[in-house]
């Protein structure tokens, strides 16, 4: 039989649908090709993946800090399947951690040491996943689609989630960009453009002899910024003036009221992705992959929760910037502690959101207020808590003798933290203005009931009083 003559039962697309035949006889592939393609994309996800980690603390923008965390996860998950995939090909050795080419590395040096924001976005996502994308393309093309499945799988997986994070990208570009930063910042991207050629692109299989370009904002090695900054919707970051803890835990207030208190706390918990971003950047060479990665997950998580807050006083048709967001947790855990002290911190207040009077108890308030949207938001986030006292048992546990000595570690850290609750006052930073009352006034208005009024004069502050209700001195 000729092998053009081959036909399949009754027509039936052969080879289990993953190509014809004309195309599975062609022999132009091999382990090494696959390799190497495989190798350079994991090394631009992995600096990808620090890079967009780096930025989310002093980034001001929400919408990007949230959209960082995002990106950083998927990047994350992306370095994941690429490593599973190289490991399955007689490799150990991995040779994971090798710099795959030195114009890659200058690409992703410059992309990192990027001095604004439109800058970055532009390196990042007009210049460097757009090469991604068309490495993915090529190698799911040109990979042996029988032999070397695995692989085309890995690169369809990358490119399909990808292309919606260039377009996201691109689109917040175009909004904060203007025609004379764009002309200003040209030479620079070109050089970026540069950098690919000399690497004859991003999988290498384009000829080149372009040489090395010169290092460019990278010649002043990134430092990355651990001090968090907000956008100018953020009024009064430094107010501590209402503790939504002791609120939500006060028998006397009702069920519906502390939904308000809880969209509060969970627009908040954007302090969170600031905080463990600092962690993640820290502890980079010190820490094996699977650390990042699942702490990128839980990273994301409360991108998520801070987002789910936020939707939550839309739903109401509340203005949450008339809200103080506070940001003193975060910044001074960055400030005070080392990246180990501030994961103890984490693990503490994590952990201790388990037992029954933690995110169980946020859920069953949720569904007692006859909210539906708190509820669904409390139900997924008690979930994600659940998971990350789980990672937390993973990674930072095994470093102490006993869960207990792991837990005090964590909660003598916390202690340390000085809150400067007066301080920023005294520097006139803020006032710490009690805000609750109005925003509340304003719910009930929305709810059509007349206000508590117990609740209308709660007048609790962080002064003394950390958010596990524990005393300071
Ligand atoms: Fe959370
Ligand atoms: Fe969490």
């Amino acid at each position: 039989m000729k092998r053009n003559d081959y036909e399949s039962y009754r027509g039936i697309p052969p080879l289990a649908g993953l190509c014809s035949m004309a195309r599975a006889v062609d022999a132009a592939w091999d382990l090494d090709q696959s390799l190497q393609r495989l190798k350079r994309l994991h090394y631009v996800l992995k600096r990808l993946h620090e890079t967009l980690t780096a930025k989310i603390t002093a980034e001001p923008i929400y919408e990007l800090k949230t959209a960082f965390s995002h990106h950083a996860y998927l990047c994350a998950e992306q370095v994941s399947l690429i490593r599973r995939r190289v490991a399955e090909m007689r490799e150990p050795p991995l040779g994971l951690e090798v710099v795959p080419a030195p114009a890659l590395e200058r690409l992703m040096d410059e992309v990192i040491a990027a001095p604004t924001t439109p800058d970055l976005l532009a390196g990042m996502y007009d210049v460097v996943l757009p090469a991604v994308l068309q490495a993915c393309d090529r190698l799911a093309t040109d990979a042996h689609p029988l032999a070397d499945a695995p692989t085309v799988r890995v690169a369809k997986l990358i490119a399909f989630e990808l292309k919606d994070v260039v377009a996201f990208g691109v689109e917040a570009l175009a909004c904060l960009d203007d025609d004379a930063s764009r002309d200003e910042r040209e030479p620079w991207t070109d050089h970026l453009k540069l950098c690919l050629r000399a690497a004859g692109q991003l999988d290498g299989i384009e000829a080149t002899d372009a040489p090395l370009p010169d290092a460019w904002h990278s010649a002043q090695p990134y430092q990355y910024d651990k001090e968090p900054r907000r956008d100018e919707r953020f009024r009064d970051p430094y107010n501590a003036g209402v503790n939504p803890e002791v609120f939500l835990y006060d028998e006397q207030f009702s069920a519906q009221d502390k939904t308000l208190m809880m969209y509060y706390k969970r627009l908040r918990e954007i302090d969170v992705p600031e905080m463990m971003a600092s962690i993640l950047v820290e502890l980079r060479d010190d820490e094996p992959w699977d650390f990042h990665m699942e702490m990128s997950r839980q990273l994301w998580d409360e991108a998520r929760h801070a987002m789910m807050g936020e939707v939550g006083f839309v739903a109401l048709g509340i203005d949450w910037r008339t809200i103080p967001i506070n940001f003193t947790w975060s910044r001074n855990l960055n400030l005070q502690l080392d990246a180990r002290q501030r994961h103890g911190v984490l693990f503490f207040i994590e952990q201790n959101l388990m037992p029954r009077n933690g995110k169980r108890y946020e859920w069953e308030v949720a569904r007692e207020s006859g909210d539906p949207l708190s509820a669904l938001f409390q139900d997924f986030d008690w979930a994600d808590e659940v998971l990350h006292a789980q990672i937390g048992r993973r990674w930072y546990v095994p470093r102490y003798q006993t869960l207990n000595e792991a837990l005090d570690y964590g909660d003598d850290c916390w202690s340390k933290v000085l809150s400067h609750w007066k301080t920023y006052r005294d520097q006139g930073l803020t006032q710490h203005r009690n805000w609750w009352p109005e925003i509340y006034a304003q719910a009930c208005e929305i709810w059509g009931k007349d206000p508590d009024p117990r609740a209308l004069v709660f007048n609790a502050t962080y002064e003394d009083t950390r958010a596990d209700l524990a005393k300071l001195e």
